[in-house]
């Protein structure tokens, strides 16, 4: 084999109190990573569809995740094409999408079969770089569905069912957050009662995607560690979070954002869409929908 394309699902994380440690693949929404074996050793970034992304191995997470992969095989040759289906800055995961995209690729053109948890800790080394040493993207990237990030060293992922009446709607509102600097300004400690919170509002999240009890979702979905921390990042989400609250859905940033989610029940996506934008709107900025069903498989190779 000369090439292998892999297709990479972006993802929400936290949904509301999971920061760090929840997320969903998200389908129809994704990056693709082409590798190609060339003769010179080393991993290099023959071309990024996004011009801001850059194309320096040590800079790029695509790259360094294959780098890892590869460590031990000093004499590989490989060129990556990167093509960013997933925004820049948006909450959806997009850094860890390119970052899985890359470790899949190499691995699989190498024949190393490498299992998903050197893959997750490959691209954990790519998403240290960019955005911080949390696996609550690149985890559901890899396994598809709802996942629990429970360690990192070693890695240890519990995938979560979501109940099949339940919905996402995606809005990412005219504006980018990094998530560099939406990092820095988290809390480096929290008050007791905000633990308590944040375990009780994880297990009543999981507890109602699982069961469908949208009601419980909503009593349980906010973030008492990251969101309060991040409001001023996100002109407008106060007020959609209102509006979409009102309409039926339980509401959270998603990831670093600005994206933002709403689980609602099927049949209610355009109404909790429109109270949304709505919302937006009067706060000055436009927003992008997103279809939003869970990407069920996770990162796969793709016909070339
Ligand atoms: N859990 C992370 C955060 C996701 O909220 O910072 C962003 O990559």
């Amino acid at each position: 084999m000369d090439a292998v394309r892999v297709y990479a699902p972006g993802s929400v994380s936290n949904l509301g109190p999971g920061f760090d440690c929840l997320g969903a693949a998200v389908a129809g929404k994704g990056d693709v990573v082409t590798a190609r074996r060339v003769g010179a050793p080393g991993v290099r970034v023959a071309s990024v569809s996004d011009p801001r992304i850059p194309l320096a191995a040590d800079r790029n997470t695509a790259a360094v995740a294959a780098a890892a992969v590869l460590r031990g095989l000093p004499a590989v040759g490989v060129e990556l094409a990167i093509e960013k289906g997933l925004p820049l800055a948006g909450g959806l995961g997009g850094s860890a999408a390119s970052a899985v995209a890359g470790a899949l690729a190499v691995s699989a053109l190498f024949g190393l079969e490498a299992p998903r948890e050197a893959l997750l800790a490959a691209a954990l080394e790519a998403e240290a770089l960019v955005a911080g040493r949390h696996a609550d993207n690149i985890a559901p990237c890899l396994w598809g569905g709802l996942v629990l990030v429970l360690g990192l060293d070693p890695p240890l992922i519990v995938p979560r069912p979501v109940h099949p009446g339940l919905r996402l709607v995606l809005l990412t509102p005219s504006y980018s957050v990094e998530t560099a600097r939406a990092r820095a300004v988290l809390p480096a400690q929290v008050s007791r009662a905000d633990a308590i919170a944040q375990a009780a509002g994880l297990a009543g999240v999981l507890a109602g995607l699982e069961q469908g009890d949208l009601d419980l979702v909503r009593a349980s979905m906010s973030d008492r560690i990251a969101e309060p921390a991040r409001l001023a990042l996100y002109p407008g989400y106060v007020e959609a979070r209102a509006a979409g609250w009102d309409a039926g859905a339980g509401v959270a940033v998603s990831g670093a954002g600005p994206t933002v989610m709403a689980i609602v029940r099927a049949g209610d996506e355009g109404a909790v869409a429109s109270a949304m934008q709505q919302a937006y709107a009067r706060a000055g900025f436009e927003t992008t929908l997103h279809a939003a069903a869970i990407d069920p498989l996770g990162a796969r190779v793709v016909p070339a």
